[in-house]
């Protein structure tokens, strides 16, 4: 392959594969200071099919090396999403410290596709596999039953495996990671049921500011998203090994209210008791056909997963994992500034490369709309906003760039916001993409785009009322090697 980047819309502080295509993150886990992300790959063309799974690590989870597709294709099929543990006491006999990797093996036939679980396994830290001999380890008369996510339950010294089977999640244990035992369902009459269920994460998250723990089961949806196609729900309640119960069934709660955030799924073994989301930046609608060649599609930036409590809820913050921070060169503070009518600053970055965080802190003055939109010398934009009075932000990339390849493509995306005057909001621009972060990851949204040339001059507009933009940051992020 020519492995050079001849793409002005490849990100340069996100994962892509270097060539070929990509949908979902598999298998993420953390050892011995190494972050390893395997993922959905095509590595013969850029749209889907022939799945592999390809393999990339990082030291920082900004900076990405592509080490090779690390599962194959074989007798059972192609390699579907699946997840990955660490077996430290050997329960599956591997040897211990092997890497056992679980996968669902799709296999074409006449009478459709069948899917299937299988196990592959790595001795040397999860750079090259070998097919258990006994696979597959699990089967069904079910079409759609896949993206196994298995983990330990440290209180029953068991590993639970969550599978997406249909519209549900069914819920297996095993002492020896080769023989599951079915022991629920969930999802019945809960949440969204706009389309599939797939690429199913279960987790225990502390609750900010208490020493309570509750578990959080993440379910990828497609169609069925709130802005359309896909999109992460969640649901908060309580585990015993064996069975997830929901303790706030009368809402449907999303994880991002962008309209590129799918299968995202948490790393294992994250270190100091932290919890790490990556999920796939596009969505099913439009995937195969954005504007890019020699590859398609970029993962988020990471986030760490924690609760909060809000009215009597319980809700999922996504805060930008700390590792971007370190990656922000140059700094340009811009001085405090009012805006009653509007007010412009023209140049963002000099030789602005599309690579930037813009970080704000916003008071509202009785502004019923707080307007801020990237523009850039061609005439493109993305508009965004704070309406104080419907409580929400706002985003719309409908004049952004390249829209014409999809209907579904222009969008206005929204997310609710919590009461109060002060907003705080972190703009993760990488070419391609926009993630905006507000209140520390209290909402979140991913929208991709592809501009022409990079936004480098933000408007602010105030309608009626005024608004103080008390700080303003942009940092330029750092770009990685690449291969
Ligand atoms: C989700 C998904 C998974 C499946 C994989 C196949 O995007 O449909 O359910 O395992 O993609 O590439």
């Amino acid at each position: 392959f020519d492995m050079t980047n001849k793409e002005k819309y490849r990100p340069l502080y996100h994962h892509t594969p270097a060539y070929g295509w990509m949908n979902d993150p598999n298998g993420m886990f953390y050892k011995d200071g190494v972050w390893h992300l395997y993922f959905q790959h095509n590595p013969y063309g850029s749209t889907w099919g022939n799945m592999h799974w390809g393999h990339s690590t990082s030291t920082d989870l900004v900076h990405w090396q592509y080490e090779g597709d690390a599962l194959l294709p074989d007798a059972w099929g192609t390699v579907f999403s699946g997840s990955a543990v660490v077996d430290t006491d050997n329960t599956a006999g591997f040897g211990p410290g092997t890497i056992v990797a679980f996968y669902t093996s799709a296999k074409p036939t006449p009478w459709g596709d069948a899917q299937m679980q299988s196990i592959a396994y790595s001795t040397d830290g999860g750079k090259t596999f070998t097919k258990y001999a006994g696979n597959p380890i699990l089967t069904s008369t079910e079409r759609d039953f896949r993206d196994p996510k298995v983990f330990w339950y440290a209180p029953g010294k068991h590993w639970v495996m969550l599978l997406a089977v249909g519209q549900q999640m069914q819920i297996f244990s095993s002492k020896n990671l080769k023989e599951w035992k079915h022991e629920s369902d969930f999802g019945l009459k809960q949440g969204a049921h706009g389309g599939v269920w797939e690429c199913p994460d279960l987790v225990e998250l502390p609750v900010e500011g208490t020493k309570e723990k509750h578990w959080v089961l993440v379910c990828n949806i497609n169609p069925g998203g709130p802005f359309g196609g896909s999109a992460t729900q969640y649901f908060v309640g309580t585990f015993d090994g064996k069975k997830f119960t929901n303790q706030f069934p009368t809402k449907t709660k999303w994880m991002d209210y962008g309209k590129d955030h799918y299968a995202t799924v948490t790393f294992h073994n994250a270190p100091d008791g932290r919890c790490v989301a990556l999920g796939w930046m596009s969505n099913w609608q439009y995937a195969a056909v954005v504007p890019t060649k020699q590859y398609r599609s970029a993962n988020t930036i990471a986030r760490d997963l924690t609760l909060y409590r809000q009215d009597g809820d319980l809700l999922l913050r996504n805060a930008p994992s700390k590792e971007i921070e370190a990656a922000r060169k140059d700094a340009k503070s811009i001085k405090k500034f009012n805006v009653s009518d509007s007010y412009s600053i023209e140049n963002l970055l000099d030789g602005n490369d599309g690579a930037y965080e813009i970080e704000m802190e916003i008071k509202s003055n009785g502004a019923q709309k707080i307007v801020f939109t990237l523009l850039n010398g061609k005439g493109e934009s993305v508009l965004m906003y704070y309406d104080t009075a419907m409580r929400q932000f706002v985003m719309d990339r409908s004049n952004s760039g390249e829209t014409a390849f999809s209907r579904d493509f222009p969008a206005m995306t929204a997310a609710p916001v919590g009461e109060g005057d002060d907003f705080t909001l972190r703009l993760f621009v990488d070419r391609s993409s926009i993630e905006a972060f507000g209140d520390g990851g209290k909402f979140v949204m991913t929208n991709i785009v592809f501009p022409s040339e990079p936004y480098n001059k933000m408007k602010f507009e105030s309608v009626r009322g005024s608004f103080t933009v008390k700080k303003m940051n942009v940092y330029r992020i750092g770009a990685p090697s690449r291969p």
